[in-house]
């Protein structure tokens, strides 16, 4: 029987940027909780498709920015905001969590699983898809990840179409009765260094299905985690 041994990983980026030249990410602090507020608080899209609570509260940001200093002390998962390259601009934030994580099947936080979310004013401009593809190369790269682990809503086809876009395969359908702390279904994606290379040769991944092919899974895993 496989052991549950944790494997943390150091995390590495805390203290530097990642960027493509037009998205940077660096790690969430204090002085993003005014932006963080603003977007969250004004508009339930996020909330109705990650666990981001609504309505979205003073509280809870604070829980947030508590969350943040704890995952960033203790190395074990990186909240990174998303930013314009060239004025700063604060875009969302971007999460790369339970980084070297043993793998629970059954666990509704899986190890080296991404979430995101961009305000609304900026979506449509291929913020996500850019920050995505980023953080994925580090986490693949740098971090030595051996695969990274998405989970969408269904119907979430905005995130659906971002994950296909930067390589994320469908692995299965997670029924609602396997999440424990949601009540509708889940679709995992993984990406693997080799994914995440060949999506980047395909001429017009936008002419791929938004959806995956309803490869009707049924899953031994749960849910999704911004
Ligand atoms: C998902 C989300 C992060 C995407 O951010 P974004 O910066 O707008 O993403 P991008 O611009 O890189 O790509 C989104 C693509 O999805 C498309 N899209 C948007 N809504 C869609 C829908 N209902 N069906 C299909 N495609 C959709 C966009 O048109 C765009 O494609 P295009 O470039 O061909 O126009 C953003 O919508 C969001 O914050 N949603 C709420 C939180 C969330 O869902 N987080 C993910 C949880 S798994």
């Amino acid at each position: 029987m496989a052991s549950l041994v944790w494997h943390p990983v150091e995390v590495a980026l805390l203290d530097g940027t990642l960027t493509d030249g037009t998205v940077t990410l660096r790690a969430v602090d204090g002085g993003d909780g005014s932006d963080v507020f603003a977007a969250l608080s004004s508009d339930p899209t996020v909330a109705r498709w990650t666990r981001v609570p609504w309505p979205y509260t003073r509280a809870h940001l604070d829980e947030f920015l508590r969350a943040v200093k704890v995952w960033h002390s203790g190395r074990t998962d990186l909240a990174l905001a998303i930013t314009d390259s060239g004025t700063g601009e604060f875009f969302g934030c971007m999460g790369l969590h339970r980084v070297g994580y043993p793998d629970l099947p059954r666990s509704a936080f899986l190890p080296d699983e991404v979430g995101y979310w961009v305000q609304a004013g900026v979506r449509g401009r291929g913020v996500a898809t850019r920050a995505l593809r980023v953080l994925s190369q580090y986490a693949l790269d740098v971090l030595e990840r051996p695969r990274l682990n998405l989970q969408t809503k269904v119907g979430n086809e905005a995130s659906v179409t971002v994950a296909r876009r930067v390589g994320y395969q469908f692995v299965a359908r997670v029924p609602a009765r396997d999440v424990d702390d949601d009540d509708v279904d889940h679709d995992r994606y993984v990406l693997r260094a080799a994914d995440l290379e060949a999506s980047r040769s395909r001429p017009s991944v936008s002419a791929e299905p938004a959806h995956p092919a309803d490869a009707a899974g049924t899953a031994t895993s749960s849910p999704s985690a911004p």
